[in-house]
């Protein structure tokens, strides 16, 4: 596993919408290994394959306390959202920053596991949160585009 480098806000990969994977890998178990070390080594939440340079519809995410529950979605695709709400969010990708989003707090995901089978996820709260945010860099979308207007400011790692 390889700890890999962030690209930040700027760099237009960022920008690009990142294509299907049709097939599972040995690179793509790697590139799954070294994006879930990246997103530890950095304390995110969240990481998208982009976001170190790959434009691969693939996004790893670990909302739990002890950051030992990484999860990997391949090819994921909202299809249900419902209770929309405005919460706080920050990006690996805009380091130093952070501003308020609207996001639904019940989201369904269609998409595939790492075995590369079909799964249904029920997402709530901050996990729903988080998806949508890493969704949307595969679309080359960041939060700053989403941010309630004056909400964007620096962000304080006491406040956490
Ligand atoms: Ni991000």
């Amino acid at each position: 596993m390889v700890v890999r480098k962030i690209l930040l806000n700027g760099n237009p990969l960022l920008r690009k919408v990142s294509k299907p994977i049709k097939i599972m890998t040995p690179d793509i178990r790697k590139l799954v290994e070294d994006m879930i070390e990246t997103m530890y080594e950095n304390q995110g939440a969240g990481l998208a394959a982009v976001q170190i340079g790959e434009l691969k519809r693939l996004i790893v995410i670990d909302v739990s306390e002890k950051k030992d529950q990484p999860f990997v979605l391949i090819n994921p695709k909202i299809v249900e959202k419902s209770k929309e709400e405005i919460g706080k969010e920050a990006c690996l990708s805009v380091p130093g920053l952070e501003g308020k989003v609207s996001r639904f707090q019940q989201i369904i995901v269609k998409a595939k596991n790492i075995h590369f089978k079909d799964v249904e996820v029920e997402a709530e709260g901050y996990f729903a949160v988080a998806l949508q945010h890493e969704v949307d860099h595969l679309e080359g979308v960041l939060y700053i585009d989403r941010v309630e207007t004056g909400t964007l400011k620096p962000s304080r790692d006491d406040e956490e």
